[in-house]
């Protein structure tokens, strides 16, 4: 990958920043990454500030550090701040758009294979209850990624039917990279509502929302963008379809109670309709920090950092460490690298590297159920890489692996 390379000063800089790597060796990243002092920071002084001051005295004194994260977020997708509110995590963003739609019996809605499993439980949900019907489509076999032609005659064959395309931009337990470009300019085409769960894709390259038309997207604080844990946002573009959707929960925070009518109300314009008015703005002003912290790196150097390590540890998994196969495909990859062990149940590996601090996760079939449940995997090794990580890390994550053998 060209570009400006992060070099080994700023890899020693961006290590020091982050005390846990003092304490762990962390690829968990796709659960949970470790944050970064300055965010660690901003969390602790909000909530000194909350404790001294009073919880709805320190908001009103921090507004504009509020409004501003706001701000930060419209700054890295490219968009306008009012298209982001704020939301407890990516899967409830997610809700607030998915639930809010007047699905019927018969209605589509259009998913990848490696859809996130709570987005596939919500899609089932749909279905028993109003009979949605759900079309999976398949990835391309010589590119490994959403085969675009078949979505687009898809979009075509159901006209209206279709009433909405729903897809993870990269799944929970596989590198893949779907091409979110091209889905959206497809959906633009056919002018049918585009989801984007840009959960593990936020915070790990660059997410250019004037590249990548999509009517909503979803992201969360704790994973590639090292913010705190329990915050996400949700971008609602303005030219989209649900800038006018009515959500299905409001609250005092997203429409007002008519004062003169006793039965009117009025859903506020923009994104705000989504939010509620109950919030952690310590969590919020840490993901601003984790935001602004990001685009210091800068994402695309981010990315490039990650690909070289994701491509080392890839590499070096299938050379040296036997009887493991990746499990990752697709001609554009991130940091997340999935692999099995023969004869290793994936919940043992990671409890064995957990007794030498090396931190990665097991991810289970119903994390993606489309995609293990074809290719008959029933639990992966999920161990996800960021730019802070070393490759004496990646050293000793192998030679751990190989006395597991
Ligand atoms: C692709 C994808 N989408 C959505 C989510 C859910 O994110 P959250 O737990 O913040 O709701 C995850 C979490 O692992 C994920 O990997």
């Amino acid at each position: 990958m060209a570009g400006k390379q992060m070099t080994p000063s700023d890899v020693v800089e961006a290590r020091s920043d982050t005390p846990g790597t003092r304490s762990v060796i962390h690829f968990n990243n796709a659960g949970a990454a470790l944050m970064p002092q300055p965010v660690l920071d901003t969390v602790g002084e909000y909530t000194e500030l909350e404790a001294y001051k009073g919880g709805y005295e320190a908001a009103a004194a921090a507004k504009n550090k509020i409004d501003a994260v706001y701000q930060s977020i419209a700054g890295m997708l490219s968009c306008s701040p009012d298209e982001i509110a704020s939301v407890e995590n990516a899967t409830r963003g997610w809700d607030y758009i998915f639930y809010s739609l007047p699905f019927s019996a018969g209605d589509v809605v259009i998913t990848s294979e490696t859809e996130y499993g709570s987005n596939v439980t919500s899609f089932l949900q749909m279905k028993r209850s109003r009979g949605v019907l759900v079309e999976v489509i398949p990835n391309d076999p010589s590119t490994g990624v959403l085969d675009v032609s078949s979505l687009s005659n898809a979009v075509a064959t159901l006209g209206k039917q279709a009433k909405l395309v729903a897809i993870s931009h990269i799944p929970t337990n596989n590198g893949v990279v779907h091409p979110a470009e091209k889905i959206g300019s497809i959906c633009r085409e056919y002018d049918i509502p585009f989801l984007l769960d840009a959960c593990q894709s936020v915070g790990q390259l660059p997410v250019d929302l004037g590249q990548i038309h999509c009517d909503a997207l979803t992201a969360t604080s704790r994973k590639y963008l090292r913010g705190p844990r329990g915050q996400g946002f949700l971008y609602v573009n303005k030219q989209g379809h649900f800038w006018d959707l009515e959500p299905m929960y409001l609250d005092v925070r997203s429409a007002r109670n008519d004062e003169s009518s006793p039965s009117g109300y009025q859903v506020l314009p923009g994104a705000i309709r989504y939010e509620n008015f109950e919030r952690s703005y310590a969590n919020w002003l840490g993901m601003g920090t984790a935001v602004d912290y990001a685009c210091k790196w800068g994402l695309d150097v981010i990315e490039r950092r990650i690909c070289f390590l994701a491509e080392t540890l890839r590499r070096r998994l299938e050379d040296e460490v036997k009887g493991t196969t990746v499990t990752d495909y697709g001609d554009r990859k991130c940091g997340i690298v999935s692999f099995t062990i023969e004869g290793v149940e994936g919940a043992d590996v990671k409890a064995a590297l957990a007794k030498e601090k090396i931190n990665v996760s097991c991810s289970k079939a119903s994390s993606t159920p489309f995609d293990m449940r074809k290719r008959k995997l029933s639990s992966v090794v999920r161990a996800s890489v960021h730019y802070y990580n070393s490759e004496d890390e990646i050293t000793l994550l192998i030679e751990a692996l190989k006395r597991l053998r």
